[in-house]
């Protein structure tokens, strides 16, 4: 299997830390995204340095900043195979009670939706140039109802987004993979669900691989990955 260029957002924690570590073991190289600049300096220099793993200090909910994590791929590796859309927030919320502010329901909707949404745009002409892998995280969360839940709705527009996408790119050689992940032990998660079944980063990082290692014919277009013993409606 060639080596690939992988960019991933929210590099700097959880699935997509988790994801990172996997591809630069099978032999890619990464570009860690993210805002928290010393998490993702850490990683980079421990998975090899810049000859395997850049971080790129990033906002996925700013069209520039995103548009230079992707120039700054190219100007490093000089093209890019796989772009891992995954930054990601959550907060507890209500439609009828003081739970959560609209301001965390704004930046839910920037981070989860427009920051997806903006980062295929960005990242589209150089997958393109590569016959390359457009993946997405979506969650569990983007296949039931949840009450109460903007997260949860978040995620809906992220199930319709990987499908929308997948449409346009029909004929292009350009793939899209939807993961759906149930609960998954990283920083994401409240400590009501701590004595919950959970999955660890690296169980999603391989569906991912997974995902991106089919030969070129074959896209895989959504995976749902839980907990055994997760109930169907969490
Ligand atoms: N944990 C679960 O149970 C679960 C289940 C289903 C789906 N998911 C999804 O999995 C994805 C990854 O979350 P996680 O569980 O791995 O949690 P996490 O460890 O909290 O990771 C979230 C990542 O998103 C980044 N991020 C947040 N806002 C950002 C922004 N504005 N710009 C750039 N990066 C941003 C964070 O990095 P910085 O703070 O450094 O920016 C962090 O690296 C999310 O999309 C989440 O919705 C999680």
């Amino acid at each position: 299997m060639e080596h690939r260029v992988f960019l991933i957002t929210g590099a700097s924690s959880g699935i997509g830390e988790a994801t990172a570590r996997l591809a630069v073991e099978e032999g890619h190289r990464v570009v860690l995204a993210g805002r928290r600049r010393e998490l993702l300096e850490r990683l980079a220099a421990e998975l090899g340095g810049p000859e395997r793993a850049l971080p790129v200090t990033c906002d996925v909910t700013e069209w520039d900043q995103v548009r230079a994590a992707v120039a700054h791929t190219l100007e490093a590796y000089g093209r890019l195979d796989v772009a891992l859309a995954n930054a990601g927030v959550a907060t507890p919320t209500s439609f009828l009670d003081e739970k959560g502010t609209p301001e965390d329901w704004r930046t839910m909707v920037l981070t989860n939706v427009y920051g997806p949404a903006i980062t295929a745009r960005a990242t589209l002409p150089a997958l393109r140039e590569t016959n390359g892998h457009f993946v997405v995280t979506g969650s569990v969360a983007g296949r039931i109802p949840t009450p109460g839940s903007v997260y949860s709705a978040t995620k809906w527009a992220v199930t319709g987004l990987a499908q929308n996408l997948r449409g346009e790119l029909a004929g292009t050689g350009v793939r899209v993979t939807l993961i759906q992940p149930g609960l998954t032990d990283t920083g994401l998660i409240g400590p009501g669900r701590a004595d919950h079944a959970k999955l660890d980063p690296a169980d999603v990082a391989r569906t991912v691989l997974f995902a991106v290692n089919q030969p070129p014919g074959v896209d895989i277009n959504e995976i749902v990955v839980r907990p055994a013993g997760q109930v169907w409606h969490r």
